[in-house]
């Protein structure tokens, strides 16, 4: 029987659960891995604390197991595997850097400290042949990281988007079931525990960003970086947008993507219309999906819970026992620069159709003038959409675009004449 020691950077609700799950099947991984993991080590802020909190949520988690200095996890000879838990860029980065020194495993689930430590903790773990292991870091878990990684090596992927923000989903999900407005959904989450008392990381898209720095750069074989990706969240996103969109056939989402085609590569987290017989229109709730699709492989979805104690705990034991049993550590085939990978241009100027959403007066002539300024920039309409009026004589005008360059949408709504019309919504539009 191989014997493993493992050390905890962090006990909340991920540390908390992978601790309950190695109790619960602790047995099963003994009978059939030969595997017997024991934790030595958990590092707390206040062990006073920690203590009433692990027996309110009924862990039992004995007192001599936990500490109040990190390096009793990091360098303590006797663990061979940390696993971080804390979040947050610091001080986890720089826990995780010192535990790979001493030539110890590290697993984490981090995507804030990985997206931007990556190169610097892989070259450390390289180093001092460690392993670093991160499938929890993205999309809880779906085991993306994996599939990217191993099992697509030998492909050639173009394509990665999808779900990876659950909050945001959620969010999304109930607005346009029960028609209500962002901010009163946004309330309602933050009481049943869905979305953090700030919820920026979430609802401005930073998450997914980070999320799709990891799954983007392992795609396509290069460092994309988490500056290099456009983002926009939800916070500006109306119940009147997601009511009217679904009317015209769309579900909204936020989506991260990242496309390459040759040396150019676009990644954008942004809200996105699907149309709603896209397999991830259907994705609702707080679920994750992750659609890939390769040269070879072609369309692919992976589906699956993308938070949550146990659900992450899962994809976390996992990697704890891929570590534990590894003989060579293995880390993402690619140059892991600080800087994105110079081989890659990155564009702002993507092919996208969009939803537009103008507030126009109601006088004859009106729509000409609109359809002038799309023309001008060769934006062609696909669909529209005239409601009643909004009071004030002014009307919404919706527009469907056929696909077009960004930029020329963008250009295409500043020529609008804000006498005649204003602009009030505008969604990319895919699939
Ligand atoms: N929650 C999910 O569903 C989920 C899913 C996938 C990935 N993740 C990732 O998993 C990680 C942990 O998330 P979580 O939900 O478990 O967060 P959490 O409940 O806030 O747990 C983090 C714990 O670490 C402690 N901590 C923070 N800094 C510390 C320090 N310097 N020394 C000692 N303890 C410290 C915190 O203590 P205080 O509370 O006192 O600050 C807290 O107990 C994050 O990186 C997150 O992105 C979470």
């Amino acid at each position: 029987m191989q014997q493993v020691s493992l050390g905890f950077l962090g006990c909340g609700n991920i540390g908390g659960g992978v601790y309950r799950l190695l109790e619960e099947m602790g047995g099963e991984l003994a009978r059939r891995d030969h595997l017997q993991v024991r934790v030595e080590k958990i590092l707390v802020k206040n062990i006073e604390e920690a203590l009433q909190i692990n027996a309110a949520k009924g862990l039992n988690v004995p007192r001599e197991l936990l500490t109040e200095k990190a390096e009793d996890v990091t360098s303590a000879p006797g663990i061979s595997i940390v696993c971080e838990f804390m979040g947050g860029e610091q001080p986890a980065a720089r826990f995780m850097e010192q535990a790979l020194q001493n030539g110890k495993h590290v697993v984490t689930a981090n995507k804030v400290a990985l997206a931007l430590n990556w190169d610097r903790l892989q070259r450390t773990a390289e180093e001092h042949h460690a392993g670093l292991w991160y499938e929890a870091s993205v999309g809880g878990v779906i085991p993306v990281i994996r599939v990217l990684n191993r099992n697509l090596e030998a492909d050639e992927i173009d394509r990665v988007f999808g779900i990876i923000n659950g909050t945001t989903n959620y969010i999304l999900t109930r607005m346009a079931k029960e028609g209500k407005d962002y901010e009163d959904v946004l309330k309602d989450a933050q009481r049943l525990g869905l979305a953090e008392p700030n919820p920026a990381a979430d609802v401005e898209g930073m998450d997914a960003a980070y999320k799709l720095s990891i799954l983007a750069s392992l795609a396509f074989h290069g460092r994309v970086t988490y500056q290099q990706i456009y983002r926009e969240g939800i916070t500006g996103i109306s119940a009147k947008d997601i009511a009217f969109g679904q009317e015209m056939g769309y579900t909204l989402k936020l989506l991260g993507i990242a496309k390459k085609q040759g040396s150019t590569v676009e990644t954008r987290v942004h809200p996105t219309f699907l149309p709603k017989d896209h397999p991830l229109a259907g994705v609702d709730g707080s679920l994750n999906a992750i659609f890939i699709h390769g040269k070879y492989c072609r369309d692919m979805m992976l589906q699956g819970r993308g938070a949550g104690d146990m659900p992450t705990a899962s994809a976390i034991c996992g990697d704890i026992v891929e570590a534990a049993l590894c003989t060579e550590p293995s880390y993402p085939t690619f140059d892991n620069t600080p800087e994105p990978s110079p081989e890659f241009q990155f564009t702002d100027n993507w092919m996208t159709r969009a939803y537009i959403r103008l507030s126009a007066v109601d006088a004859p002539g009106v729509l000409q003038k609109v359809s002038e300024c799309f023309a001008l920039e060769s934006v062609s309409i696909a669909s529209m959409m005239q409601k009643e009026a909004e009071g004030e004589e002014r009307v919404p005008l919706i527009f469907i675009t056929h696909p077009a360059h960004e930029q020329a949408i963008r250009r295409a709504l500043e020529r609008l004449d804000r006498n005649v019309c204003s602009l009030e919504q505008m969604i990319r539009v895919e699939g």
